[in-house]
């Protein structure tokens, strides 16, 4: 019969070593929190899970409560952070809830989340037919700096795990180092860790010492060498970029093994949950954020941020365009230095140029605004073209004001469109008009006073100031 399973992440402690207010697990890395991270490691244990909370207990309830996991999550709360066993013993009351009798649980830091599926099943394979009480994972690195060590007997049986602060300088120099990942028997974990004490250094109660408690027993601990890549975890804002590069690596690994083209992938940002269609090109410094997707074979230019937005079929962003909270369908050329802002919804062949803004505004198939423009709270027909320079004027400071184009407006250079305004189907607007009214369709409304030409007049002025020097 298969024993039964649990899940423990420890996430009560706080920043010290990031210098931040922020939960370690309140971090972001690559568009979700690292608890959600977290979680999905847990999971792939065990469908019944205990999240020990304390530093920013509530905040980060919330975002686990956000995260809609179908899995049965319990939260116990270690109020005064003692130490990882202590944390782990927080869970205790939470953990006896489910009435388990034989039972292996899973314990993770909660801050180090970089753990593939296949190492975690190993792992409980290794646990399972080795018949250990504690099993845990340990990397190899060069230099294990802050990481516990792995201290192991002349015939390299683990015999304990000394914290970087209580080590010797012999023992710093050890590279083997403790990821932080254990599968402990329930009912060895319940009677050993009373037996953990605070008498060090730091007046910590540590999990680690769990190891030379279970050999003190004779009990048998099981290791399993990972890759240093899934070991890491978050301490420092260094560990957080570089946790967040093996990410990015494993990301845009996957996309380009389904065909996106991607020169420079240490440049380019891909959130989780962003989404790419066949034959999609991705120019370096690329960032993709949030529930982005990006339709097929279309081309995002160097150095766009696309947040929270759909690209259509075989459009082209050139580069350094802003788009945030938009829908562009298929075929547009945006960019370059285009921003569209929330609420910007393009159908196909819509083309917006440079310095141009467009927000909460619906443009038409074939729509045009090339240069220069803002175009806010409006609705512009098929085949409009919008002229350098135009401005929808659609803030008199206290509201805002719709602009609506029929189909096939042109709209001269420089025009301001004065909302709230309606301009026909087929209308022409004379370049540099300040338009207050509705004009028909068809009508050409021009806004301007008659130019007047002085014959000569330039060549005189100009005699009278060579004159007056
Ligand atoms: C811990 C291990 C270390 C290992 C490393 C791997 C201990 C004593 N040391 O060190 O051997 O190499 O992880 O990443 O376990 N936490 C609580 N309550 C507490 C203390 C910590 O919930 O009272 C949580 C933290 O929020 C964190 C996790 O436990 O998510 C690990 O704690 P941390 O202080 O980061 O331990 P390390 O020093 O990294
Ligand atoms: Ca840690």
């Amino acid at each position: 019969m298969s024993r039964e399973r649990v899940s423990l992440v420890l996430a009560a402690g706080a920043s010290t070593r990031m210098k931040s207010k922020k939960s370690k697990l309140l971090h972001n890395v690559l568009g979700r929190p690292a608890i959600y991270w977290a979680l999905d490691q847990a999971r792939w244990f065990s469908d019944r899970i205990v999240v020990v909370v304390g530093h920013q207990r509530d905040e980060l309830m919330k975002v686990v409560a956000d995260y809609h996991l179908d899995v049965d999550i319990k939260f116990a709360t270690q109020t005064e952070q003692k130490g990882t066993a202590h944390a782990v013993q927080s869970a205790f009351h939470e953990i006896e809830k489910w009435k388990l009798q034989d039972a292996d649980v899973f314990i993770m830091g909660g801050d180090a989340f970089l753990l593939q599926r296949e190492t975690l099943e190993e792992f409980s394979r290794v646990h399972q037919t080795t018949g250990s009480v504690l099993s845990l994972m340990t990397a190899v690195l060069d230099d294990a700096g802050a990481y516990g060590r792995i201290i192991r007997n002349e015939r390299g049986q683990i015999e304990r795990i000394v914290e970087a602060k209580e080590a010797s300088r012999a023992e710093l120099a050890v590279r083997e180092m403790n990821a932080g990942f254990y599968c402990a028997d329930w009912n060895f974990l319940r009677e050993t860790l009373q037996s953990v004490s605070n008498s060090n250094r730091s007046k910590e109660f540590y999990l680690t010492d769990l190891v030379s408690l279970a050999r003190s027993q004779n009990r048998l601990v099981q290791t399993l060498t990972i890759p240093y890549q899934e070991s890491l975890g978050i301490n420092t804002q260094e560990d957080l970029a570089l946790v967040a590069s093996i990410f990015q690596k494993r990301v845009n690994s996957y996309w380009m093994s389904i065909g996106t083209e991607m020169l420079s992938p240490s440049t380019v940002w891909i959130d989780a949950d962003v989404e790419l269609g066949q034959g999609v090109c991705l120019e370096p410094g690329v960032i993709l954020k949030g529930q982005t997707k990006i339709y097929s074979d279309a081309r995002i230019g160097a150095y766009s941020v696309i947040e929270n937005s759909e690209i259509g079929r075989s459009s082209v962003v050139e580069a350094y365009s802003h788009i945030k909270e938009a829908r562009v369908g298929a075929e547009n050329k945006i960019g370059p230095y285009a921003r569209l802002r929330p609420g910007a919804i393009l159908d196909s062949e819509v083309h917006v140029g440079n310095f141009v803004e467009i927000k909460k505004s619906h443009l038409g198939e074939g729509a045009k605004a090339n240069h220069l423009s803002y175009v806010g709270d409006s609705t512009i027909g098929k085949r409009c073209n919008i002229g350098a320079g135009t401005i929808t004027c659609n803030y008199d400071g206290f509201h805002k004001y719709e602009t609506v184009l029929g189909d096939g407006v042109f709209v001269g250079s420089n025009s301001s469109l004065v909302a709230p305004v309606t301009i026909g189907s087929g209308a022409i607007i004379g370049a540099g008009s300040v338009i207050t009214k509705d004009v028909d369709s068809n009508a050409i409304a021009l806004e301007r006073s008659d130019q007047r030409e002085l014959k000569g007049a330039a060549e005189k002025f100009r005699q009278r100031k060579k004159r007056e020097h």
